[in-house]
């Protein structure tokens, strides 16, 4: 199969796009390459054969026509976004802009492009979104594909209205589409302005680590390299249409992630004092959703889809990957807004 991915030279996108070419899938990796975007994320296959790169930004139509012309794709993967939270507080603006125009504009590319080729039925759009979408949980109960969406900061909001956009085009155009809501990433290439890469990195530089309120809240976290196999998943086995919500099964509150983290970096880079030393608790981010938490059955009854790793494994391989690849992310730390407390309105 011949998919453009979206947003490749991202953190999940980039994931996708090295599990794609090595199941033996053509790729097309488009990207705008803002302060996100990492081109060292895709270097282990970008001399593939399989592999072709275009710089270009989905909310200009005239590139994405041809783009799409060009290398007539079998499938679209859509991961392009503006995705950090705290960066959506500060400037909404860019999120409305990418995330809804920009997937307007790339949904209407998609449909006249899938016109142009007589409509075929095999043909996918496979929209990537967040469980954000819902809003926010207490201490009880899951999200399931029918919880009702009620996002709660810029960045939610601009993926609900896209997912919108999404099930507005098959209603409408009858457009193939499917869907995704996922938890919370993490794993190698995650871009440092994440909770856990600032975790490790300014533990490792001995800087304290800011725990936002108390750090009771509570995220359902998702191994990167899990989630990418379940969208390869998703876009070859999923029912033409649907919504699959995508989880780790692995729930845990920041401080308790935090603290696991710590304790790993006393194993491997002990330092005099133990890492959770450094742990401080700052100001609250506003509207901060207290708890997400994702009910998979229908992915893993459907499609038998489950996560590989616990979050134990998969912090263990994360710490391991930051502490081998400095050459990876001490480039990053000079890019803009990294390392300063964004988001506090
Ligand atoms: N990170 C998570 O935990 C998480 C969880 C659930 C869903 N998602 C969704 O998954 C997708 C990928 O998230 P991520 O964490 O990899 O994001 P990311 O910020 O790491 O990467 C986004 C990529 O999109 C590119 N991009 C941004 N605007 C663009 C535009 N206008 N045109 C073309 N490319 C553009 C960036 O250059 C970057 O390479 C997003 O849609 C996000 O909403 C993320």
């Amino acid at each position: 199969m011949k998919i453009l991915v979206t947003g490749g030279a991202g953190f999940i996108g980039s994931a996708v796009v090295r599990q794609a070419v090595g199941q033996g899938h053509s790729v097309v990796n488009l990207d705008a390459l803002t302060y996100a975007a990492c081109l060292a994320n895709v270097a282990s296959v970008a001399d593939d054969p399989l592999y072709a790169f275009e710089h270009a930004d989905i909310c200009d139509r005239a590139a994405m026509d041809h783009i799409l012309a060009q290398h007539r794709p079998d499938a679209i993967m859509h991961l392009a976004a503006e995705s950090h939270v705290d960066r959506s507080i500060d400037g909404p603006g860019a999120f409305i802009q990418t995330n809804i125009t920009g997937t307007y504009t790339l949904l209407e590319a998609a449909r006249s492009y899938w016109e142009a080729q007589g409509k075929p039925e095999e043909f996918r759009f496979h929209h990537i979104s967040t469980d954000e979408v819902y809003g926010s949980l207490g201490a009880e109960g899951q999200f399931t594909e029918e919880t009702p969406y009620d996002p709660r900061s810029p960045y939610s909001a601009s993926k609900a209205a896209s997912d919108h956009l999404v099930r507005a085009w098959a209603e409408t155009y009858g457009l193939p589409v499917v869907l995704t809501n996922c938890s919370n990433n993490y794993g190698p290439y995650h871009f440092p302005e994440k909770l856990i890469p600032v975790v490790i990195l300014n533990a490792l530089h001995g800087k304290l680590i800011p725990v936002y309120g108390k750090g009771e809240n509570v995220r359902d976290w998702l191994y990167v390299e899990d989630h990418a196999d379940a969208l390869l998943t998703v876009l070859t086995r999923g029912q033409l249409g649907r919504s699959y919500n995508i989880g780790g099964e692995n729930e845990a509150r920041n401080i308790d992630l935090v603290t696991m983290i710590c304790d790993l970096l006393d194993q491997h880079r002990p330092d005099a004092a133990p890492h959770a030393d450094l742990i401080t608790y700052v100001a609250d981010r506003p509207g901060h959703d207290l708890r997400y938490a994702i009910d998979p059955t229908r992915i893993r009854q459907e499609l038998g889809w489950r996560p590989s790793v616990t979050l134990e494994q998969g912090l263990a391989k994360t710490v391991a990957w930051y502490l081998e690849n400095p050459d990876w992310w001490q480039p990053l730390l000079d890019r803009d807004g990294v390392g300063a407390r964004l988001g506090k309105a």
